[in-house]
């Protein structure tokens, strides 16, 4: 049997048969991140004539089947021995003030085609010291890409003061249990409208990365207060234009 490594979309590795004609088949690995670890999958797409059908059902088969398995037993055991993950950073005071003071997050997620998906959400707030929170009331693009992916970034920033922060984790979701019943306790606790028929997630995300954000506006050297003022008298000549429109 002649075989070939090919270029296939979104796989790690995938082969080919040449030879012979009565084999026709391609087979291929992927993995993807999922909730606590990866996926890793194995696919054959083929098709076998002639004397191979039997020799494919007989002798082939069943040996691709044992070592196979053999390998991605290898590889969860490799995964479960692995040390864990990235470790969770301890956010500081003044980012939980920022999160608390702002409660408004813009959240990147990872689509399944690999584009961006980036959306704010006004009931983001603190869990504890490594994780964030935010309640998931019409986030279906977000839940849906955290469900095959839990890479999430979000970005907190004071628009006033220009300056906040960027986090990178992972993100778990809750529709129900302990965590979903404490997630709504914060959220009403703080102030949002938290009514279990309103929130179909709670996200928790644990913090692995945060960064602070600075403006360019800071760059030459003006004082928080100079840059507030400024973005102040913005937001009051948008409330008057508003007032006059009504
Ligand atoms: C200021 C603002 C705050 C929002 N806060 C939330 C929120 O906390 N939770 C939520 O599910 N949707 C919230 N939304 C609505 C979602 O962002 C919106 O439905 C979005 O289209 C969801 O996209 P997604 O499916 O990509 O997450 C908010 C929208 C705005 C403009």
């Amino acid at each position: 049997m002649v075989w070939e490594e090919f270029e296939r979309p979104g796989a790690i590795r995938a082969f080919r048969v040449i030879l012979p004609e009565e084999l026709q088949g391609e087979h291929w690995f992927d993995a993807q991140p999922v909730a606590g670890g990866t996926l890793v999958r194995h696919t054959i797409d083929g098709e076998a004539v002639g004397e191979y059908e039997a020799i494919w059902r007989d002798r082939i088969e069943p040996a691709h089947d044992r070592i196979l398995e053999a390998v991605l037993d290898n590889i969860e055991a490799a995964e479960a021995t692995a040390p864990a993950g990235q470790a969770a950073v301890t956010l500081t005071e003044d980012m939980r003030r920022v999160v608390l003071e702002q409660k408004l997050g813009f959240v990147a997620t990872v689509c399944p085609d690999g584009t961006p998906n980036l959306s704010p959400k006004g009931t983001t707030t603190v869990w504890d010291d490594t994780h964030l929170l935010f309640a998931d009331i019409r986030s279906p693009n977000t839940v849906r890409n955290l469900r095959d992916n839990p890479s999430i970034e979000v970005n907190v920033v004071d628009p006033i003061v220009r300056k906040g922060y960027r986090f990178k984790g992972r993100a778990e979701l809750h529709t129900g249990g302990e965590v979903y019943e404490h997630g709504l306790r914060l959220l009403a606790g703080r102030g949002f409208d938290a009514r279990r028929e309103r929130i179909k997630t709670i996200v928790r995300i644990r913090v692995e990365q945060a960064v602070p954000l600075v403006s360019p506006a800071y760059d030459g050297g003006a004082s928080e207060n100079e840059v507030a003022a400024r973005w102040e008298a913005h937001a009051e000549t948008l409330a008057k234009r508003r007032h006059t429109a009504r």
